[in-house]
C-alpha cells in the first residue's frame, strides 16, 4: 500500500460539475490523481481535467452510466487500463460513490418508471459498481457513499429519492463490515441543501431563503463545503472514522 498523498488515486463518479466537482478539485489540491467521471456532459468533465492538470495535478475522465450496471464490467476494464497507463498501478485508494439523480414526485403520483429509474441509478448502480470495483481498491483504501440529509428528514415530494438515500446509508455499514479484513473504511456523508443544478436547483429567492431559514449557520450549503469535508475524511486525519453517517447540512432541521 501506498503511503504518501502524491501517489494516493482516487475515482469519484459524477465528478464534471457540482459536489463531485468540488470533491476531485480538493483532492486534486492534495496531490490525489483523479479519474472522474461523467454521464452526458464531456465538456465539463474535461474542463475538471484541464483545471487539475493546469495546477500541476493529474487527472482522467471517463464516460459512466450510473444506472447501467451491464456497463460496469467494460468499465472497471476501461479503469485497469487507465490505472496502468496514467499511473502505472494496478489499484486506487478511494472510491467516491457521488452520482445521482433527483425526480420530485409525490407519492401518488410516482410511476414505476420514475421508481425504477432512482433506484438504478441512485442504489442498485452503488451497490454494483463498489461490487465490481472492489478488486481495484487497495487493501486500507476507503469509499465514500453520497447520501443526503433527506435520509433522516422528510420532504413531500422526495420519497422514493429520500428512502434510497437511507438505503444506502444501511448499505456504506454492510460494506464496511464485509470488507474490513481489507481494512477498507466505507462512510457515508449526507450533504443538506447544497446550492448546485441538483433536480433543477434550488429555486427561486423565496423558497433559498426559506431553506436558510432552516439551517442554523443560516445559508444554503456550497459544494465547496461538501467536496473540503470529503477530502479531509479521505485523510489520515480521519484514520479512525468507519461505518458512519456524516451530516454536511450547516445544522438542517434540528
Ligand atoms: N445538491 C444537493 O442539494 C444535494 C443534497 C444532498 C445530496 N446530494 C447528492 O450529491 C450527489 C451529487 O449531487 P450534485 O448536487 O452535485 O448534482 P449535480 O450538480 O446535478 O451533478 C450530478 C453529477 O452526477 C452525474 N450523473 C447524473 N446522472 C448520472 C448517471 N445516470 N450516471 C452517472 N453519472 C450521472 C452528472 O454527470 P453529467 O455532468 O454528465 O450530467 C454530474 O457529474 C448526488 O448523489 C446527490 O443525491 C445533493
Amino acid at each position: 500500500m501506498s503511503t504518501t498523498n502524491e501517489s494516493k488515486i482516487v475515482l469519484v463518479t459524477g465528478g464534471s460539475r457540482g459536489i463531485g466537482k468540488s470533491i476531485a478539485l480538493h483532492l486534486a489540491k492534495r496531490g490525489i490523481g483523479v479519474i472522474l467521471t461523467y454521464n452526458s456532459n464531456a465538456n465539463q468533465a474535461n474542463a475538471v481535467v484541464d483545471t487539475i492538470k493546469g495546477a500541476g495535478g493529474k487527472a482522467v475522465a471517463l464516460q459512466l452510466d450510473a444506472s447501467k450496471t451491464a456497463s460496469f464490467g467494460d468499465f472497471a476494464v476501461q479503469v485497469s487500463q487507465v490505472l496502468k497507463t496514467e499511473w502505472d498501478r494496478n489499484d486506487f485508494d478511494y472510491l467516491v460513490n457521488n452520482a445521482g439523480i433527483a425526480q420530485r414526485t409525490l407519492i401518488q403520483d410516482t410511476t414505476e418508471e420514475i421508481f425504477d429509474e432512482l433506484v438504478d441509478t441512485n442504489f442498485k448502480g452503488v451497490f454494483f459498481l463498489t461490487q465490481r470495483l472492489m478488486p481495484l481498491i487497495t487493501d486500507g483504501g476507503q469509499i465514500v457513499n453520497i447520501s443526503s440529509g433527506l435520509a433522516r428528514f422528510a420532504f413531500p415530494g422526495v420519497a422514493v429519492y429520500g428512502a434510497l438515500k437511507a438505503a444506502t446509508e444501511g448499505l456504506t455499514r454492510y460494506f464496511a463490515k464485509e470488507y474490513a479484513a481489507r481494512r477498507i473504511r466505507v462512510n457515508s456523508v449526507a450533504p443538506g441543501a447544497i446550492d448546485t443544478e441538483f433536480g433543477g436547483g434550488k429555486g427561486d429567492e423565496s423558497h433559498r431563503n426559506q431553506i436558510a431559514s432552516m439551517t442554523a449557520l443560516g445559508r444554503l450549503g456550497l459544494a465547496d463545503d461538501v467536496g473540503a469535508f470529503v477530502a479531509s475524511l479521505l485523510s489520515e486525519d480521519s484514520r479512525f472514522v468507519n461505518a458512519q453517517r456524516i451530516e454536511v447540512s450547516g445544522g438542517i432541521y434540528i
